[in-house]
């Protein structure tokens, strides 16, 4: 991006992103993670009810709701246009859970772990790009990503590490988590 050479303001060329694109990307974004992330734990609960991690697994799942009501609002209060793939978050994210759930619930911790790695590391880089230019948005961020941590370490608590194919697993479902983030930041 260059300057007007005489307002020193930024000129933006046609196709550039303006500061409000990006944050309407991050928020889009934002908000599909966490429509995902209660739906990874339903399917989770759905195979794992009864299991020793059930009351955690719910805890985990209540603070995902709270997470994406504070997403939603700012979709709706900036008039962001969300992601047209929630239909896909929605049974995608569950199949995770449950698929994850079905090789145990070492396995399904072994999901948590992935996916609160890779969305740590989104969140932080976006708190990086905001900095102090959107305090709301970073406040959003900031609250969520120390919940995911708090998620991590509820995984790792349940041995997630343990489980057969942990390496395997994981890096499947990052990859997965990846691709997950570049297409809801675009469409
Ligand atoms: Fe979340
Ligand atoms: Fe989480």
């Amino acid at each position: 991006m260059s300057e007007d050479k005489i307002s020193g303001r930024p000129l933006y060329l046609p196709g550039d992103r303006t500061p409000a694109d990006d944050r309407a990307r991050m928020i889009r974004v934002d908000q599909a993670g966490e429509y995902g992330a209660p739906r990874i734990y339903a399917g989770q609960m759905a195979v794992l009810r009864r299991g020793r991690a059930a009351g955690a697994i719910r805890e985990m799942a209540e603070q995902e709701q709270r997470h994406l009501a504070q997403f939603d609002r700012l979709v709706a209060e900036r008039r962001v246009r969300p992601t047209v793939l929630s239909p896909l978050w929605h049974v995608a994210g569950y199949a995770l859970g449950a698929a994850a759930a079905l090789l145990g619930e070492r396995a399904a911790m072994a999901c948590t772990v992935a996916v609160e790695e890779v969305i740590d590391g989104h969140y932080a880089r976006q708190e990086e790009d905001l900095a102090d230019s959107d305090p709301e948005l970073a406040e959003a961020i900031q609250t969520a990503r120390a919940d995911e941590l708090a998620h991590r370490d509820t995984a790792l608590a349940h041995e997630a590490t343990q489980a057969p194919g942990y390496e395997l697993i994981a890096g499947a479902i990052k990859a997965g988590a990846r691709i997950a983030i570049w297409l809801s930041e675009r469409i």
